[in-house]
């Protein structure tokens, strides 16, 4: 369903232009093991009709990708939560939101495998709960995973995101990654604890 970045980064080329293949943008903070994920998405403007845009937040382990999946598809937006990957797990709850909306979204884990995901925006939820066993979850990303969709929506913005990991944020808040080549800003990054708290994110346009 849900192509992860690790497999498709194969099939990138430059043979095809910008709206043709998928492209991906992404911010990245790579931690030994992250618990939980949070924050409030801003829902940008619908990408033009014809292509397969996903925007979404999530953490990532060998084995997959658990994300708050932004699909555009069909032409209007819809988010739900997933992990994508090994175990397959059916895909989660969600609902349809529209640009400018802020969506709520967080990732918690608890004992070893059960991650809880909730979504809500304008007084619209959804639950979910994966039971994800044998994944240790070691990349945070924020990604635009675009397939025949040129990447002229943004900005995409993300505030008050908090991840945790079992290891001292002061050990990776401050270290970001990226794939694409695109103007983005990290600002107001503070390490508490376990805790990276970051007071935006913002992916322009490439
Ligand atoms: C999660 O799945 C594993 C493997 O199927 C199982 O052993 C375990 O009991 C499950 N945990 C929960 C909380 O459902």
């Amino acid at each position: 369903m849900f192509s992860l970045r690790f497999f498709t980064l194969l099939f990138c080329s430059a043979l095809f232009t910008i709206v043709s293949g998928q492209n991906w943008y992404t911010v990245e903070w790579d931690a030994p093991s992250f618990t939980a994920l949070s924050g409030d998405m801003v829902v940008p403007k619908l990408p033009q009709p014809g292509g397969t845009p996903y925007v979404w937040p999530g953490v990532q382990s060998g084995d997959g990708v658990l994300q708050a999946v932004l699909d555009g598809r069909s032409g209007t937006w819809w988010i739900g939560d997933g992990f994508f990957g090994t175990p397959s797990l059916p895909w989660g709850n969600g609902f349809n939101v529209n640009p400018g909306d802020t969506v709520h979204f967080s990732f918690t884990l608890s004992g070893s495998s059960t991650w809880t995901c909730t979504l809500s925006s304008n007084g619209k939820s959804a639950s979910t709960t994966l039971n994800i066993t044998g994944s240790t979850m070691n990349r945070a990303i924020f990604a635009a995973e675009l397939y025949d969709v040129p990447f002229n929506f943004g900005p995409i913005v993300y505030r008050n995101v908090q991840i945790t990991a079992t290891t001292p944020a002061s050990q990776w808040c401050g270290s970001t990654a990226h794939l694409g080549s695109y103007p983005f800003t990290v600002s107001g990054n503070t390490a508490s604890g376990n805790t990276c708290r970051i007071a935006s994110i913002t992916q322009n346009n490439a």
